[in-house]
């Protein structure tokens, strides 16, 4: 068998498509979607994916701007500007690029984001309308990855998803966003003991661990669902995920590619979140 290759990088386009005629009947309203992403120092990784951001925006006609400042900013100038953002009206979506250097405590900041203009969907706020299945901002990853699963039809409810990893940003979210599905979701992290007696009973597999190959055909259900989170760059320079692509797809149903698959779907649910933030605008 040969797997089915979800290709998120044709959907993110498919769904920006469709934004694109979103965002003009709300400029139509005199309302521009703006997000305001802040990026502080000069990680190599954060600047890329802010360029991402900024690219993929303008490619649906919501207006962005990227503020950058010094690896020095203190956390008090950089609460001091959340707080002119969070009242600026022309102004819908607030990202803060993470990490933040070490002296910036990046959960008071996080905590700091109107939950109204919140479009990572970190706020605590948002985090526990989430848990409990309200109508809020989605944390990006775990929204790109539901919406490629149900793009296939691939079945949710009653399924056993298991995640492997337990971020913030990622792992913890997206098996609770798939408990509100009706998934029954088992979590494995670095201290998960005998790992493959749980990925094996997988209907649907999501790695999110940030180790190369990590998983391979022996830790797949035939038939299974993988979706590859994992983003690594190799010492030539290429990207790779967490999956043993070649291996896995021989023995699952569908799967994600790296690149071209969970990676173009995070920035896509972030503009849909900017729109659906300046849907909400207050007059
Ligand atoms: N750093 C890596 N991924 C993300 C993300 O989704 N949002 C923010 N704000 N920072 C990140």
């Amino acid at each position: 068998m040969s797997a089915e290759i979800i290709n998120g990088k044709e959907l993110a386009q498919q769904l920006k498509d469709n934004m694109k005629n979103e965002v003009t009947e709300l400029r139509d309203k005199g309302i521009t979607p703006h997000l305001t992403v802040v990026l502080i120092g000069d990680n190599p990784a954060s600047k890329s994916y802010v360029k991402g951001k900024k690219k993929a925006s303008a490619e649906t006609g919501i207006s962005s701007d990227i503020i950058e400042l010094p690896d020095s900013t203190s956390e008090e100038k950089l609460l001091q500007l959340i707080s002119e953002l969070n009242n600026d009206p022309e102004v819908d979506g607030i990202l803060v690029q993470l990490p933040l250097p070490e002296h910036i405590a990046e959960q008071k900041v996080i905590e700091y984001i109107d939950p109204g203009k919140d479009v990572d969907g970190f706020h605590p706020v948002n985090i526990g309308r989430m848990m409990t299945g309200k109508d809020t901002f989605l944390p990006c990853t775990p929204f790109g990855i539901v919406t490629m699963l149900k793009s296939k039809n691939i079945a949710i409810s009653g399924q056993h998803v298991v995640v492997i990893g337990r971020s913030n940003i990622v792992g913890k979210p997206v098996g609770q966003l798939l408990l509100n599905e009706n998934a029954t979701v088992t979590y494995c992290h670095s201290k998960t003991k005998g790992l493959k007696q749980f990925t094996k009973m997988a209907d649907i597999l999501i790695v999110a661990v940030g180790i190369p190959g990590a998983i391979g055909a022996d830790h797949i259900k035939p038939g299974a669902a993988i979706i590859d989170v994992g983003i690594n760059r190799l010492a030539d320079g290429s990207l790779t995920g967490d999956v043993d692509f070649e291996e896995a797809k021989e023995v699952a149903s569908y799967i994600t590619p790296v690149p071209k698959g969970v990676g173009p779907m995070t920035i896509t649910m972030l503009l849909q979140n900017t729109i659906k933030a300046a849907k909400g605008r207050k007059a």
